[in-house]
């Protein structure tokens, strides 16, 4: 970074979290694909919302068909996919928003990358944790179909890994559990943290 130096502006991510009435932090949906992430993060966005939140939520499928539309699934490529929407989550977390993310997210080292670029308390990983055998029952998209078939490489969990999470602030088994359910974990885990009153 030589010869960039940081403009510290007037108006602060303090200021812009008091008129949203929040404290501002990122929910980190992790976990295999058709493990229902996405799902979730909407179900749990449609609840903040509810109690007035200002949200906002970053979906694998969608970041890649526009910030990252030039990535694909090799491990740079995921590692490069994953730093850009952390660094993009961090600037939604400065602007005030609760962000939610819904990313396969497979290796450690750079979810813990996002985790330390914001602050204590900020990043909230959340494991949804389903079967592989579950997952690929599921298939919502035929994908894991079209692995097994040889005509996508790479697929998580089939020929490429997931490192799933060591100590998530929460771990959801996702195995049939009726979404509201869910919902009604996650909300009792972010009050029961202070993050949402
Ligand atoms: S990540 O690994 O880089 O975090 P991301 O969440 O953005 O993945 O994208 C995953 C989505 O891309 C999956 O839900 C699936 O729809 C699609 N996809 C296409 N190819 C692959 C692949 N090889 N592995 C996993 N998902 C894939």
């Amino acid at each position: 970074m030589n010869n960039i130096v940081w403009h510290p502006h007037a108006v602060t991510k303090q200021r812009r979290s008091d008129a949203k009435g929040q404290r501002p932090l990122v929910i980190w949906f992790t976990g295999l694909s058709g493990a229902g992430k996405s799902t979730l993060a909407g179900a749990l966005e449609e609840a903040l919302a509810g109690l007035g939140k200002h949200t906002y939520l970053l979906d694998g499928d969608n970041v890649r068909h526009g910030l990252c539309g030039d990535l694909g699934f090799d491990e740079g490529a995921r590692r490069e996919n994953i730093r850009r929407v952390g660094e993009v989550a961090k600037l939604m977390v400065d602007a005030g928003l609760i962000v939610l993310t819904a990313f396969i997210s497979p290796y450690r080292e750079e979810r813990d990358l996002v985790r330390n670029l914001l602050g204590e308390g900020e990043f909230v990983e959340v494991f949804v944790d389903a079967p592989l055998s579950v997952c690929e029952e599921r298939d919502p998209k035929g994908l894991y179909k079209k692995a097994r078939a040889g005509e996508i490489m790479n697929f998580t969990g089939i020929d490429a890994a997931y490192e799933a999470p060591l100590n998530p602030e929460v771990h959801l088994h996702n195995d049939g559990a009726p979404v509201p359910a869910l919902v009604e974990a996650l909300l009792g885990a972010l009050r029961q943290r202070g993050l949402i009153d």
